[in-house]
């Protein structure tokens, strides 16, 4: 079976959709408005394993007006933090962007605070910034050191050094052959080549971590992750550290 990898778009979202659902119980899987808010606002990030379609083995040769299509066998859904791992805010719409993804939500008022606080009532945020010019009178912050430094910030911060995925799922009749291995490993060469991160980190199930050890992540613990209401593994793969050697360290009793 010929495979690719390419990223998501969203144009994709109803497969993406489609196959995060088949995936995850409700509790634990991605909105609408989160995909939607990834795929425009970070898509580089969201990558999927294809295979083409093909006709039915019955069908005569040359009666067929048979089109190809893609078939999305799985996923990575991904943004960045500034962070050192996956918060439940870094799972977030931003929420002065939340109206935009999500048509339920109510837009901000104007008396909202703004996307980028003001600096007089952005103090626990604020990050480690030069003194402002004095000759520069500005009364606001500049925005980017402020996305660099805040780890409560919610959503995509484009400045983060951590690539966080919050999506990791092969559908059902693609399992046991080794596929998420394969779109893992060339998403985190990807990431790795593109020098715009320092690690990726994630979240899983205890009993999912064999997944990720095996493609060089290590496990870092019990997560203060609180997404759908269970206990998440932390799992993380430093670029400049290497993979441990002897084995894998097991998750579970004795850890
Ligand atoms: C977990 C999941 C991504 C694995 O995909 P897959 O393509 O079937 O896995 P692979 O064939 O690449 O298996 C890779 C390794 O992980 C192990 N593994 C696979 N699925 C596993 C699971 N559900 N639990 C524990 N280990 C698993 C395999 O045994 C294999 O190790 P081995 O080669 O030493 O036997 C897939 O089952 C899935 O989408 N599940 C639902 C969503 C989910 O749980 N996502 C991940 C957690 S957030």
């Amino acid at each position: 079976m010929g495979v690719y990898v390419r990223t998501l778009t969203i144009n994709d979202l109803d497969k993406v959709i489609a196959l995060e659902n088949a995936c995850f119980p409700e509790e634990e899987r991605g909105t609408l408005a989160q995909f939607k808010y990834r795929l425009t606002t970070c898509g580089e990030l969201s990558h999927g394993l294809f295979t083409m379609s093909k006709p039915h083995p019955d069908t005569p040769k040359g009666l067929s007006d048979f089109k190809p299509k893609e078939i999305l066998i799985a996923m990575i859904s991904a943004t960045k933090t500034s962070a050192p791992t996956v918060t439940d805010a870094s799972m977030k719409i931003p929420k002065q962007l939340l109206h935009i993804f999500d048509p339920s939500a109510p837009a901000p008022s104007a008396d909202s605070p703004p996307a980028v606080p003001k600096a007089e009532g952005a103090s626990q945020n604020q990050p480690p910034t030069e003194p402002a010019e004095p000759s520069s009178g500005a009364d606001t912050l500049d925005p980017k050191p402020l996305k660099e430094f805040s780890p409560d910030l919610e959503g995509h911060v484009e400045a983060g050094d951590t690539v966080c995925i919050h999506s990791l799922c092969v559908a059902q009749s693609y399992r046991g052959q080794s596929q998420s291995q394969t779109l893992l490993k060339d998403f985190i060469s990807r990431m790795r080549d593109a020098g715009v991160s320092k690690r990726i980190a994630l979240v899983c199930h205890k009993e999912t971590t064999g997944v990720y050890t095996k493609a060089g992540f290590r496990y870092r613990g019990i997560s203060k992750v609180t997404h759908g209401g269970v206990e998440w593994a932390e799992m993380v793969l430093d670029y400049n550290v290497p993979p441990p050697k002897g084995g894998v360290r097991r998750v579970g009793s004795g850890v």
